[in-house]
């Protein structure tokens, strides 16, 4: 039986990892700094503990482990990292987790990992007109992320890549494009656009208004979680270490975005365009390399991943509702 870490089990894509290994027979163990909070991990053993600290490192980096994958990181859509406000936390707790976890799996001799980077890597200049961004692996450098997040992922790719060279690590690195979907975080601050839009149409009146951050021209391409989770597997399979785009080649404008969201409400809602932090102009993943190296690439519609996220948030909101009122008694 393989057995395979997962680093950030308790959280969004860690959580539905660990349930796609356990369905393929793996003996898994998760960490995190907190449990799933809707309980969507099947770890055989899951540890709560903070890699930052290099003793719990230490502790879930053992030597008969075949895989581990790094997904632990302080992580958040546009108003958690394009604000400035965390730009230390996000850089100094994701630094020190993917040292510790490197240095350990050199120490134990565990020689695949998978380390999930992001499409804020690459740079800015490319991503300006909203309608031609360009996002293949080959334009990262000159690098010039438009987000210390972009940059703490560009130089923790650049470390697993050392540690292949020097130490023997078999490291594949993916830059997933917004992915999205059921048990991700969709309130709170750190919710990316999919969940947030999801959400204020639910919670919207028929006949109200949703707000929507930027001119809502903005473009993005959203991958529902499966096709993640399937394309990082089949990464991890595979004899090419990447970086490589794991993401959706659907761009679609904000705007556009929230009118397929509020089409599949059956509600009549406008739409009010505010400021906010926006991010890049535009964004698309780019999927010649995965075909060309897997032989795959997503291809679930973005309606698809949408109507299952959107229903998936209406019963978050029903159960909210329902505690609230329990409590009220
Ligand atoms: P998430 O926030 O749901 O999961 C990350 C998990 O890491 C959280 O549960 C968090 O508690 C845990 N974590 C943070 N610091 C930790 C620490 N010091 N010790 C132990 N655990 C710690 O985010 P996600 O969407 O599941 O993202 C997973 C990975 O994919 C992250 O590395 C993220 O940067 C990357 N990524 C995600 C997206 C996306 O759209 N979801 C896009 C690009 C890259
Ligand atoms: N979060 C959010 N909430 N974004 C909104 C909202 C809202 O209510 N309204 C409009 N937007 C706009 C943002 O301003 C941004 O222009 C766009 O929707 C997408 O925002 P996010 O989904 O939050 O983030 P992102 O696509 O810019 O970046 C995300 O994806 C990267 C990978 O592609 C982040 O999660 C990054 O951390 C991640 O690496």
């Amino acid at each position: 039986m393989k057995k395979a870490l997962v680093c950030g089990a308790g959280g969004f894509i860690g959580g539905h990892l660990v349930n796609r290994l356990k369905s393929e027979g793996y003996w898994v163990r998760g960490v995190d700094i907190k449990y799933n909070e809707y309980g969507n991990t099947n770890a055989d053993e899951f540890i709560l503990g903070d890699l930052r600290d290099p003793a719990i490192a230490a502790e879930v980096v053992t030597s008969d482990l075949n895989e581990i994958y790094q997904l632990a990181a302080d992580m958040g859509g546009a108003g958690f990292v394009f604000t400035g406000d965390n730009d230390a936390s996000i850089m100094h707790n994701s630094v020190l987790c993917n040292l510790n976890i490197l240095e350990e799996a050199k120490h134990k001799g565990v020689k695949r990992i998978f380390y999930s980077s992001s499409a804020c890597m690459y740079p800015e200049y490319n991503q300006l007109d909203p309608e031609n961004p360009k996002c293949s692996e080959d334009s990262a450098y000159p690098a010039a992320p438009d987000s210390e997040y972009g940059w703490e992922k560009l130089f923790s790719e650049r470390l697993y890549l050392t540690y292949q060279r020097n130490h023997g690590i078999e490291a594949r690195i993916a830059r997933f494009h917004n992915i999205f979907g059921p048990q991700g975080t969709w309130e709170g601050g750190r919710e990316k656009a999919p969940a947030a839009v999801c959400r204020k149409v639910a919670m919207a009146e028929d006949g109200g208004s949703i707000e929507i951050w930027g001119d809502g021209k903005q473009t993005r391409s959203f991958l529902i979680v499966d096709e993640c989770v399937e394309g990082i597997r089949r990464l991890m399979e595979s004899d090419f270490s990447g970086p490589v785009n794991i993401g959706s080649e659907e761009m679609i404008s904000l705007n556009d975005f929230a009118k397929m969201v509020i089409e599949l409400s059956g509600k009549s809602i406008a739409i009010n365009n505010i400021k906010g932090p926006t991010g890049v102009r535009g964004r698309n993943s780019d999927n010649r390399l995965i075909q060309e190296k897997l032989g795959w690439a997503p291809s679930t519609p973005l309606r698809v991943g949408v109507e299952k996220t959107y229903n998936w948030i209406c019963e978050q909101i029903q159960k909210k509702a329902e505690v609230e009122v329990l409590e009220e008694v």
